[in-house]
């Protein structure tokens, strides 16, 4: 679905996005790497930043096989102190909404005076589905490729902790 060279036109995308956003404050924010999924898209995405964040992780689950539960569990915390700071989320993909919504709000009951979240890759079907019964759900800020409703797998995303090392994106073939 995404060769390797299109995934990094995308992290330049998001790069630049973020860098308008954040190079000019006078404290950089703290950036969150959902993991393990963000992974990939992280770790390029980082080596483009113009600005010096601290860098934490944070885990949350919400899928099983092809379908999200609805049900979110944080299973890492952040270690840093995120009180006052500006917090950027790095997510893979958002699909519902639902893990980003939740992460926004457990987040901000940390203390993080801001949360803003970017994201390689957002399924805005899913989403708008969603939102309907969760109306103050909000996008991601920064998106790199608005794609449709596949189930996809590559660069970080897994089926069943599988395929997450393959260096392009794929379609999983049902
Ligand atoms: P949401 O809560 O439905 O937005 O789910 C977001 C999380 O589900 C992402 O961080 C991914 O870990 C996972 N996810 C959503 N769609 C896909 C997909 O197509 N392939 C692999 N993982 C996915
Ligand atoms: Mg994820």
């Amino acid at each position: 679905m995404i060769p390797h060279d299109e995934i990094m036109q995308i992290v330049g995308s998001v790069a630049q996005q973020v860098n308008r956003e954040y190079s000019s404050k006078d404290l950089p924010p703290v950036i969150l790497v959902t993991l393990v999924g963000a992974l990939p898209f992280a770790g390029e995405l980082m080596q483009r930043l113009e600005f010096d964040p601290l860098v934490s992780s944070i885990k949350a689950s919400s899928y099983q096989g092809l379908n999200s539960t609805g049900h979110i569990k944080i299973s890492s915390a952040p270690t840093l102190d995120l009180s006052g700071r500006d917090v950027l989320i790095i997510e893979d993909i958002v699909d519902t909404g639902r893990t980003m919504h939740y992460l926004r709000q457990y987040l901000m009951q940390m203390g993080a005076a801001d949360v803003k979240m970017c994201t390689m890759l957002f399924k805005p079907e899913k989403f708008k589905e969603n939102k309907a019964s969760i109306p103050d759900m909000e996008e991601p800020e920064f998106i790199g490729r608005s794609i449709p409703n596949d189930f996809i797998v590559g660069f970080g995303l897994d089926y069943n902790e599988q395929g997450r090392c393959l260096k392009d994106i794929y379609v999983l073939d049902e």
